[in-house]
This record gives C-alpha cells, sequence and structure tokens, in this order.
C-alpha cells in the first residue's frame, strides 16, 4: 500500500542537486577531456614521484583499500610498473638513438628533454621518432590540428626535420616540414595540419633527414576544434556529454587523486597554471602522471564556459592515508592552509591582489564561478577533525561567502563524529553500493541527524553486482536520487563517480563515460540522472508504504571462500541463516581476514540467528574448511520495527 499525503510539501528540491565530479583517473583528463593528442609530451613520465621509492623496477606497493568498497582487491592498481625512460615513444627505422637529458632544460620546472642523436641516414626510410598517442591519435579527415614542439641544436643538428600525422599503417595523412638551420637554444616551431584522410587509431611521426644531434621538448598536437574552440582546451565530444548534464557545480580534481600516493607528490594548484613547460607533472595513486596542462585555470574555465560552479578540493597535509602515505604533522599545516586561500584568491580575488593578477596575466580578469571548496578527499574522525577545524576559520575569516564542504566517514552525522569539528556548514558523504540497495534503503536518509548542516554526497554510484554499468544499475542510482530530492532538507548537492573513464585504463569497475582516442559513449545511468535532473522535482509530498515484514538480502561473494558484505539498517535486526550448507567459520581465526573490517557473523547452523546487526556495512568471513567445498548461504533479514 502506498498512502501520499498532499497536503503537506517536502522541502524544496535544491537547484544545487545535481552536479559533477571531475576525478583525474582511468585517465579522465589526461589523454581524456583534456583535449591534447601527444602522451608524454615533456619527457618527464619516467621520474619518480618524491616520497615514493623504486623497487625492481616497480614503484613501492600502493597500499590496498577495504574489499568492501569494490568487491575484490584484485581491482585495484597494487603497484606502479615503470615501463619506459619514454613511456609513449618509439623509434622507427635505423639510425637513431634516445636518451633524456639534464644538461639543457626548457626550463628547470620540467628538467628533462628527449636527446636524439641520428647516426645513420637512409633517405628512403628516415630515421624516426613516433608518439603513439594515448592509445592512438583519432585523425579525421577535413579536420586541423596544431602542431608545436620545441627544438635545440646546440649540440649540432642541423637539416630539415618532417612532422607528419600517419595512419597506424604508416600512410601520411598530413604533414609539414621545419628547417633547423644554425646552432641556437630552443626554439618554438608551430604549424597548422589538415588531414587529407581519417585514422581512429593514428600516430605523429618525426623524421630526421641528417645526422647530429637534437634535443625535443614539449611536443604537442590538438585538435583545432577543441570545446568553446579554446587553445589548451577540451575535447568536444567528452565535454558536450558532460555539458549536457547540466551540472550545477563540478567537483575538481579528485577523489584519490588529491591525497596522493605521498604529501610530497600530491597535486599542487601552483603547478598547473602558468606557461604549460612550467608546470610540474603530478603522478598520482591511479599509477600515471599528468602533465598538469588541464590544470586550476582551465578547469575554472571549463566551469564558466558550462555555467557551472566550481568546488574545488584540496590536500590537507595527509595523503592516501592506508599504512604508507605520508603526512604533515598538525603544527606544520600554516603553508598549505595559505596555499588554499591563494587558490581561493587566484579565484576571485580583485585583480589588483597577488593571485588575482596572475589569474588576470593568465587571460581572465573578472573572478571564476568558484563557490565551493572541499577540506580534503575521504578523511574524517577526530584527527581529521583538528585539521579542519584550523583550515575553516581560516578560510572562512577570509571568503565567508565561500561554501566550506567537510569530508567524513558513512552515518557520521549519526555519530558523534561531527561533534569535535566546530562548523560544518556542508559535509560530504561518499555511497558506492550494491545493486537494489538504494531501494532496499530508500529512507537511507530519512534516518539522517539534522543540524546546521547540509549534506553533499560528493560521490556515489551503483557499483557492484551490475558489470560496467547496467540498467539495474541505472534504476538503483535512479532510486538513489530520488531517495536525496525526498530528503531535500539535508541532501542538498551530489555527484555521480567516476565519471569518466578511458578504455585503455580501467581504474574503477563502474563509470559514467567511456571513451578511447576515437569514441565516446555514456552509460545509461547518464540517461537516468539527465532524465532526474531536465525534471527535476520541485518538492516531495510524504509516502508510507507498508511492505512484507521479511526481505531477503543477498549477499556477495565469491567462490566459497572470500567475504559476504551486505548493508543492513538499525530496524533490520536479526541476520538468520536461511541455508547453510557448510561451516561458516568467524573470521576472528584467520589473522589475514581480521586486518580488514570487524566482522560480525559467526559459526552457525541453517535457521540459526547470525547476530543483531548495527547499521552500515555488514560482513561474513567465509574461510576455507579443510575439503575446499563450495558454500551455499543464503541470509535473511529480520525487520523488527519500523515502516519501511
Ligand atoms: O571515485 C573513485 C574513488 O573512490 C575516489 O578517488 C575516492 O574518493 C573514492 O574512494
Amino acid at each position: 500500500d502506498i498512502h501520499v499525503n498532499t497536503t503537506v510539501k517536502g522541502a524544496t528540491v535544491p537547484a544545487t542537486l545535481h552536479g559533477i565530479f571531475f576525478e583525474e583517473i582511468s585517465h579522465a583528463g589526461e589523454g581524456g577531456l583534456y583535449a591534447e593528442m601527444v602522451q608524454n609530451r615533456g619527457f618527464e613520465d619516467h621520474v619518480i614521484p618524491a616520497g615514493t621509492r623504486l623497487e625492481n623496477g616497480w614503484l613501492q606497493p600502493f597500499p590496498a583499500k577495504p574489499h568492501f568498497m569494490l568487491g575484490q582487491p584484485s581491482d585495484w592498481k597494487m603497484e606502479w610498473p615503470v615501463h619506459s625512460q619514454w613511456p609513449a615513444w618509439h623509434v622507427e627505422n635505423k639510425g637513431l638513438q634516445l636518451s633524456l637529458a639534464t644538461d639543457h632544460p626548457l626550463h628547470p620546472a620540467t628538467p628533462h628533454a628527449l636527446q636524439v642523436d641520428i647516426t645513420a641516414m637512409d633517405t628512403r626510410n628516415y630515421p624516426s621518432l613516433v608518439n603513439e598517442g594515448f592509445w592512438g591519435m583519432k585523425i579525421t579527415q577535413g579536420e586541423s590540428y596544431r602542431l608545436s614542439l620545441f627544438a635545440d641544436n646546440v649540440k649540432g643538428y642541423t637539416g630539415k626535420v618532417t612532422i607528419s600525422l600517419q595512419s597506424a599503417t604508416g600512410k601520411v595523412l598530413a604533414d609539414t616540414t621545419f628547417s633547423i638551420t644554425s646552432p641556437a637554444s630552443w626554439q618554438q616551431y608551430a604549424a597548422v595540419l589538415t588531414a587529407k584522410e581519417s585514422d581512429p587509431a593514428g600516430k605523429l611521426v618525426l623524421s630526421f633527414h641528417n645526422k647530429g644531434t637534437l634535443l625535443l621538448d614539449m611536443v604537442s598536437l590538438f585538435p583545432v576544434h577543441t570545446f568553446r574552440n579554446r587553445p589548451n582546451g577540451m575535447r568536444n565530444d567528452l565535454a558536450t556529454l558532460i555539458a549536457r548534464m547540466k551540472p550545477a557545480f563540478v567537483r575538481w580534481p579528485g577523489g584519490c587523486y588529491v591525497e596522493g600516493i605521498t604529501v610530497e607528490s600530491a597535486p599542487d594548484w601552483k603547478n598547473t597554471i602558468g606557461p604549460l613547460e612550467q608546470r610540474v607533472p603530478t603522478y598520482s595513486p591511479w599509477g600515471y602522471w599528468s602533465s598538469n596542462g588541464f590544470g586550476y585555470h582551465e578547469y575554472l574555465q571549463f566551469c564558466e564556459d558550462i555555467n557551472a560552479a566550481a568546488l574545488y578540493v584540496f590536500n590537507v597535509g595527509i595523503s592516501c592515508e592506508y599504512r604508507s602515505g605520508t603526512f604533515l604533522p598538525e603544527d606544520s599545516l600554516a603553508p598549505v592552509i595559505q596555499n588554499a586561500l591563494d587558490a581561493i584568491e587566484y579565484a576571485i580575488g580583485p585583480v589588483t591582489s597577488r593571485w588575482g593578477k596572475v589569474r588576470a596575466a593568465n587571460g581572465h580578469p573578472a573572478p571564476f564561478p568558484l563557490k565551493y571548496v572541499e577540506v580534503g578527499n575521504e578523511q574524517h574522525g577526530p584527527a581529521y577533525a583538528k585539521r579542519y577545524n584550523k583550515f575553516y576559520d581560516a578560510l572562512h575569516a577570509r571568503y565567508p561567502q565561500i561554501g566550506i564542504i567537510a569530508s567524513m566517514g558513512i552515518g557520521d552525522v549519526n555519530r558523534h563524529t561531527l561533534d569535535s569539528m566546530q562548523h560544518t556548514d556542508i559535509v560530504d558523504e561518499h555511497a558506492y553500493k550494491d545493486a537494489g540497495w538504494s531501494l532496499r534503503n530508500f529512507d537511507h536518509f530519512d534516518r539522517y541527524k539534522r543540524g546546521n548542516w547540509k549534506m553533499y554526497v560528493g560521490e556515489y554510484a551503483t557499483n557492484a553486482g551490475v558489470g560496467s554499468g547496467n540498467l539495474q544499475a541505472a534504476l538503483s542510482d535512479a532510486v538513489y536520487v530520488m531517495s536525496m530530492e525526498k530528503n531535500a532538507d539535508l541532501v542538498n548537492m551530489s555527484s555521480y563517480a567516476p565519471l569518466l573513464v578511458n578504455e585503455h585504463d580501467v581504474d574503477w569497475p563502474v563509470n559514467l563515460i567511456h571513451f578511447d582516442a576515437a569514441n565516446s559513449f555514456a552509460r545509461i545511468s547518464y540517461y537516468a540522472l539527465n532524465l532526474l535532473n531536465d525534471h527535476k522535482a520541485s518538492y516531495n509530498y510524504p509516502v508510507t508504504t507498508t511492505l512484507q515484514p521479511e526481505m531477503l538480502v543477498k549477499p556477495r561473494f565469491s567462490g566459497g571462500i572470500g567475504l559476504a558484505t551486505w548493508d543492513t539498517e538499525a530496524d533490520y535486526k536479526d541476520i538468520v541463516v536461511v541455508e547453510n550448507k557448510d561451516t561458516v567459520y568467524n573470521s576472528g581465526k584467520d589473522p589475514q581476514w581480521i586486518d580488514w573490517l570487524p566482522v560480525r557473523g559467526q559459526w552457525k547452523k541453517s535457521g540459526s540467528i547470525l547476530g543483531q546487526t548495527a547499521e552500515g556495512p555488514q560482513q561474513l568471513a567465509i574461510l576455507k574448511d579443510h575439503h575446499f567445498n563450495a558454500y551455499t548461504l543464503t541470509l535473511k533479514a529480520r525487520k523488527t520495527s519500523g515502516v519501511n
């Protein structure tokens, strides 16, 4: 039975409800939204990030995150390979040797250049240097491409260099030739190339006509037609898909990306503005380099272009915290706090201010639409609260108009976790759930304590049991959004995550928009969310439903060994083993499993009550028995109170 009370209006659903979350994950920006077609254009993509170390060709392993977020630990990148000294570049034809040079940098911030020694010459097959792009380059007949490179021939090369866009099989689609004459330090060479034919998997080829030694740096190729035709701009198809979402705001640049592998190597907005060759690249927990070409200024410009508010997330002096991350002591936060203040000043400060002046010099005297900042990502608890308070005080005193968002753990508003935070205007909760969770928990936000805070669901997605995203995921996501609308007095912002995935480097199981160098498409959740945004409810009426007294919860676990995980709410009290063909052990017996999360299951037979549950994720360890049997276990949650 469904009862709708039309005499009482719910809270107004805010215009800010639907935003987007951009993270530099799965090559979302580098080799994705950022339209640069040359991978590793500055030859910096091999350096070991500060604070990490290399062991047998691998960077120090990334500390794992708990299973419940993704299902299987193998979904995570546990290690970072260092493939090559010059990733994405290779040599074609004989007579060419490569090395990295640091004795003559184009700019000290990006100290490496590629030294090309041309030692032999075959004029039918010139020694050539090839950039593979981001798993290919999409070259389209009739389209024009802006080529730019820096060359330094103080080491002796004179002669011609032909630069061509070629198909995967080596057919020339467009080309130009530069003459490098008397020895000179760094010179920029630029041209616009128009393709005679198409290839979705093309490449950029530099062919050398003479012997000699040449230094190269910042080899770049952009389509002329970027989103809004901005130089150093965004890829049209992806930016258009994002703009179509009509997001109220854009959160940037992460995610774990913000946290960094170490504090020392975490992104710093000041490395992402100004001339491209002066931007120190960032190596992130997602296992690849960002050139920072899609930097803070470009991000703010993109927000303005799509009529969205900016929501900038900064590091709170703590890196990805699991085991080997690094952090700054609480009494050393002053420079980090100042850095956040400077970022705000860059975005909205007057042109007479230090950083407002830099913004104007970078081509944008008017303020950008920065409305929110977020203090860290996914950190919470008492230690975080102390940091947060310091940031809040400094930021709010200077910029009271900026919404300050606190990160928090799931359900923290119902605990006392927020008590140690002096001000919590907006709190950010993340929610990656399994299919159907939102249907079973439509009253999830109904149970949240109200206070003088609003809630931002900064990352959400149905991402377990739905492949790479399917109709079931879309329905679950849509119902989750409806539960936010129903609680519009509390939840006023949300963003699905992750937004983008390059099919060639998938860091996360379910994503909204897929692409490779040539194609892009959005998954069905994208259309569900657009539908909800385009036809947003103004308000909700209170609805009461009466359902069956029991409902089935489906634990997820692989094979017979693993963790069964499910969520439960306070009024689903008893978990009953309905069927148990074999042994189910409490995890306490195996130290391998206790490390992870508190496990509440016990050795039980069919029909017995497994345990009283608390709110939140529940787990049961299924360990191997002596015979390596497979198990079939069905659990039922018995509902003991409340109306669902
Ligand atoms: O969206 C992917 C990741 O999920 C984000 O980087 C992180 O914030 C969360 O754990």
